[in-house]
């Protein structure tokens, strides 16, 4: 059988130079194998771009290289000594180099069940399982605490907003268009929207949010970031979630300033990046806690409406959400 793969063939700036489509046939499954028709992708454009740039520091790029992080799908074949998953069961898969194609095998020791291969579990695991992590593990959110999100209604930050509203937590939510404004309105989690496109981000917290800021939960870097450093509350956290705006540039913004803790001395205040696998341990808590929520109707999942279908989309869905016109998570349809 044969298995259709988005590889990385060369590094480059653009997915499209960066990347072409091979089929490959798939390996005899070993004895505690298990082989999995993927159903759901999802993307993750930012990261992507870093490894086909060559610059993911721990990942040894060697082409033709499968890359994408996770998937949701069913099983449709088992290796002889597999005991605890039969075909047809759905499964969530989560590994750096394995996501963007038809099938994939791992190992029984890798499975997680799911009750159904959809975008909201696929969202959930491990884009909101990262959620969890950052907020529990990293910025160490306290209840009633004062928390600003950006790019809030995205994969990551609409899960973000909704679990800090868990925690009584006062939530600005920060985003770039009116789609994602109503997203937004529509979790009922978020005390302050601020469109950055409408309203200047430093103003807003230097004005509305002066000291204030106990957690500055941040996706996008430079501005934005300056903007929560500024503002941080004593004994805030800021968590450097992610790098969108540093990672779409050609390089990083070198500045010239007085070093991180003249900012933070005095408030004994911290900086803390969040990176999901060095949290291996406790992603497991993270899926149960994340998938009785969902069950039970306290979690709402947003999955970016736009269709995106089969291997050869997934470089339509990288660039879409690189153009930041997502809204939720996006995902290929396999
Ligand atoms: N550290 C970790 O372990 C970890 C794990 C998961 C995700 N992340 C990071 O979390 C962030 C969110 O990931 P996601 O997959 O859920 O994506 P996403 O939030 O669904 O989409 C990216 C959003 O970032 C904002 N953005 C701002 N500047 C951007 C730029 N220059 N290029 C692209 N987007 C920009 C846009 O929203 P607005 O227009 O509303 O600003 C855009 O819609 C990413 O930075 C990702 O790298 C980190």
């Amino acid at each position: 059988m044969q298995n259709t793969q988005l590889v990385i063939s060369q590094f480059s700036d653009s997915i499209r130079e960066a990347t072409e489509i091979i089929e490959r046939p798939i390996p005899k499954l070993e004895d505690h194998e298990v082989l999995i028709q993927n159903k759901f992708i999802g993307i993750n454009a930012l990261y992507d771009r870093e490894l086909y740039r060559g610059r993911v520091p721990y990942i040894d790029v060697k082409f033709p290289y499968v890359f994408g992080v996770e998937t949701v799908g069913v099983v449709v074949e088992i290796g002889k000594n597999v005991k605890s998953v039969k075909t047809g069961q759905a499964l969530s898969t989560v590994k750096v180099g394995t996501a963007y194609q038809e099938y994939q095998i791992i190992t029984e020791a890798e499975v997680i069940k799911i009750p159904e291969a959809t975008p909201e579990y696929l969202t959930l695991n491990p884009t909101g399982v990262s959620a969890y992590l950052a907020l529990n593990n990293t910025a160490e959110l306290k209840d009633g605490e004062t928390i600003v999100v950006s790019a809030a209604s995205g994969g990551l930050g609409h899960i973000v907003v909704q679990l800090s509203k868990r925690k009584n937590c006062h939530v600005v939510a920060i985003c770039g268009n009116p789609k994602k404004v109503e997203l937004l309105k529509s979790l009922n989690a978020c005390d302050r929207i601020i469109n950055y496109r409408e309203e200047d981000i430093a103003k807003v917290l230097s004005e509305e949010y002066p000291n204030k800021i106990d957690v500055g939960f941040d996706s996008v870097g430079t501005y934005m970031f300056d903007a929560f450093l500024a503002n941080l509350a004593p004994l805030g956290r800021l968590v450097v979630s992610g790098l969108a705006t540093e990672l779409t540039a050609p390089k990083f913004e070198q500045i010239n300033r007085s070093r991180v803790y003249e900012s933070i001395y005095w408030k004994g205040a911290s900086v803390r990046c969040f990176m999901n696998h060095l949290f291996r341990e406790q992603q497991q808590k993270g899926r149960e806690y994340l998938f009785d929520l969902y069950r039970k109707g306290a979690l709402q999942v947003k999955v970016d409406p736009s269709s995106f279908e089969g291997i050869a989309s997934i470089v339509n869905a990288s660039e879409y959400l690189l153009a930041g016109k997502s809204c939720g998570k996006v995902v290929v349809k396999m």
